[in-house]
């Protein structure tokens, strides 16, 4: 059921690859709660074609931006306020990647040209997005920015690799912007920590399916999928969450608060 939440709303959309996307989700959930906005992807992401699809059923432009390149970032906020009509509202940053897990190195054993590129792509495109918006001054009073996020900021999964540093510091990011933009057009800058969730991105993490089904079992609602995702980035692009900002908002049914499950106790039981 829609609610309108976003009618009136114009925003723009990263990261959505294909249909498991997250961002994908989000971009659907968006246009059935009205909103109008742009799509955006690595123009390398552009070559799968899938994203037309997307654009095709959400009526939206897509305009290609690598996220490490203030000069297509710029690009992207100056066309974007062109083919919407005015100043965006809401922005999501769905982005993420690291060489390192890419090409399965340790935590231990990292290539650090790799990290780099891990970190700029997964977090300074952050602060790159929300420099270049604030410069351009290209968000409107009360907007709202979200980025997704993971638990691997806070505690430590080995698997998670040189991705934990990079979303410590793009939880870091919407904090301290979040202050700026704050004070100065009252927009608000949020992260959302999601469980974990079956996408490209998710799944190119070692031993994610075994993981997957861990989470499922310590959280007291299970994980958290991509459309639930999807309905809460909405609550926080619509006006009923104005006075919400410089936040790292678990959606993750209650695993970050859960020390153990049952569930988890009875499977470790049965090993002995
Ligand atoms: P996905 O693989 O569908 O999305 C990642 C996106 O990042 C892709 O669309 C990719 O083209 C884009 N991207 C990579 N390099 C880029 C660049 N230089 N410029 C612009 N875009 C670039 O996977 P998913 O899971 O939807 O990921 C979205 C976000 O959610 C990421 O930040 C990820 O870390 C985060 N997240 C994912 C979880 C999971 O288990 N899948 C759990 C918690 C957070």
């Amino acid at each position: 059921m829609a609610y309108g939440l976003l009618k009136g709303k114009r925003g723009i959309i990263s990261g959505a690859l294909d249909e498991k996307s997250i961002a994908w989700k989000v971009a659907l959930k968006a246009k059935e709660e009205g909103a109008t906005f742009t799509l955006t992807n690595a123009p390398i992401a552009m070559r799968m074609g899938a994203i037309k699809q997307l654009a095709e059923q959400c009526e939206a432009e897509i305009i290609p931006a690598d996220a490490t390149s203030t000069d297509d970032l710029t690009n992207l906020f100056t066309k974007s306020q062109e083919v919407l009509g005015g100043k965006v509202d809401f922005v999501l940053h769905s982005i993420g990647m690291s060489p390192n897990i890419r090409k399965g190195r340790a935590y231990t054993d990292l290539n650090y040209d790799w990290f780099k590129q891990s970190v700029d792509i997964s977090a300074l495109s952050f602060h790159k997005m929300l420099q270049t918006a604030y410069k351009m001054d290209a968000i409107s009073e009360w907007g709202s920015v979200v980025a997704l996020t993971y638990m691997a900021a806070q505690r430590t999964f080995p698997f998670y690799t040189d991705m934990a540093e990079a979303k410590a510091m793009l939880e870091s990011i919407a904090r301290s912007f979040g202050y700026h933009y704050g004070k100065y057009r009252k927009v608000r800058v949020n992260t959302v920590s999601q469980s974990p969730t079956v996408t490209t991105a998710g799944s190119g993490i070692g031993g994610f399916d075994k993981f997957y089904g861990f989470a499922d079992s310590m959280a007291p609602l299970g994980n958290a999928s991509a459309e639930d995702c999807a309905n809460y980035v909405v609550s926080l692009f619509s006006d009923f969450t104005r006075m919400v900002t410089m936040q790292n908002l678990f959606h993750d049914g209650g695993f970050a608060m859960t020390g153990v499950s049952e569930e988890v106790m009875q499977m470790m039981q049965n090993q002995q």
